[in-house]
């Protein structure tokens, strides 16, 4: 055979081989001092958002299955959690509202009841950490018996975009006024920063700024945040799927469409997520506007990396580390993470 004959005639070469190359990267990897002076990418405790689930009436921390380490707070633990957070250097916490099913309806009513849970978190949080940014989400998923992000047709066939943004932007002014920094649109309907942002200026909330969900993709990685929240339903919904909102993650001029418009319309930030499988779409959306941009590494990038740790399969600390990077190396302003609190943590220590 003929490959057997050369490795028959093969000879070693002489140890003074050297190849003549004035370029050698590797010089500049030879020492931990070295690879410290040339790192190009560096995350840091104020990189990071800790999103965070609140309920009513529980007397302790319920482990959400799919998110190990994540927890649903009663308002008092979400308290001392904030206070916990902003110790590390953590700038901002995003707080999801997980309702009692019984208070949902077709409509999402509670969403605009000035005693729901999340206004009555964030007055408590506010309180207790002021300088610690609040960030909510306005959307009617939580609050929906169907799950959607919207109010229905009567056919029960699609989203009513236009009177959903109406309760979107009173949504936007009663969180305002329970004290948030930013809020966080995350519903995909077409024309909803614009609507808060009047709604926002009309009410005297000119302080109040918008970090825009304006890449929201239809994803797969959300799973563990719906059964967080308890959303899940809609993602099956027969007649409707999200996919009628959020985007195709098939796209990407869409992208910088979502985020041109939305800074158009007055958005603060601009959000894309998923993050680890839309990195190019970061990097795009980066150049494409000016506005901040926020990555959020979704509940599923969190199950995937915790699931594979206790496997055994991958090492969860430099899986962890090695994704933010990536993400905040693809141009990412800031990150939402569930890693957030541990993150900062170890960057302090
Ligand atoms: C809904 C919302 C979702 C997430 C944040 N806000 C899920 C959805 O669209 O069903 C997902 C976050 C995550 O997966 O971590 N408005």
């Amino acid at each position: 055979m003929a490959g057997c004959s050369s490795a028959a005639t093969f000879k070693p070469m002489a140890e003074t081989f050297a190849l003549d190359l004035t370029q050698r990267p590797r010089r500049l990897r030879r020492t931990p001092a070295l690879r410290a002076m040339v790192e190009e990418t560096v995350l840091r405790p104020a990189d990071f958002i800790a999103p965070l689930f609140v309920v009513d009436g529980k007397p302790a921390p319920e482990e959400i299955k799919s998110m190990p380490g994540q927890f649903r707070l009663n308002i008092a633990d979400l308290v001392k959690e904030c206070r916990a957070i902003h110790k590390l250097g953590v700038p901002a916490v995003a707080l999801f509202p997980k309702l009692d099913p019984k208070l949902k309806d077709d409509e999402g009513t509670q969403a605009l009841n000035e005693e729901t849970l999340i206004l009555r978190a964030v007055r408590a949080v506010k309180k207790a950490v002021p300088e610690l940014a609040i960030i909510t989400d306005v959307a009617l998923d939580p609050y929906t018996s169907h799950g959607h992000d919207g109010v229905l047709t009567a056919a029960r066939d699609d989203v009513e975009n236009d009177r959903t943004v109406g309760l979107l932007a009173r949504m936007a002014v009663l969180q305002a006024r329970a004290g948030v920094d930013l809020v966080a649109p995350s519903d995909m309907m077409d024309g909803r920063v614009g609507a808060i942002r009047t709604a926002l200026d009309a009410a005297g909330y000119t302080g109040t700024g918008i970090l825009a969900y304006s890449v929201k993709y239809n994803s797969a990685y959300y799973g563990p945040f719906r059964d967080a929240v308890g959303s899940a339903q809609a993602a099956g919904t027969r007649l409707l799927s999200k996919a009628t909102y959020q985007m195709n993650p098939a796209n990407r001029r869409e992208a910088i469409r979502e985020a041109q418009l939305d800074a158009r319309e007055g958005a603060d930030m601009i959000m894309v997520k998923p993050a680890g499988a839309y990195l190019d779409i970061i990097r795009e959306v980066r150049d494409a506007t000016d506005r901040p941009i926020a990555a959020y590494q979704v509940s599923g990038e969190y199950a995937q990396i915790h699931a594979a740790a206790r496997l055994g399969w991958l090492d969860l600390a430099r899986t962890r580390h090695e994704s933010l990077l990536a993400i905040k190396r693809a141009g990412a302003d800031m990150i939402l993470t569930y890693f957030a609190k541990e993150m900062a943590a170890g960057l302090k220590g």
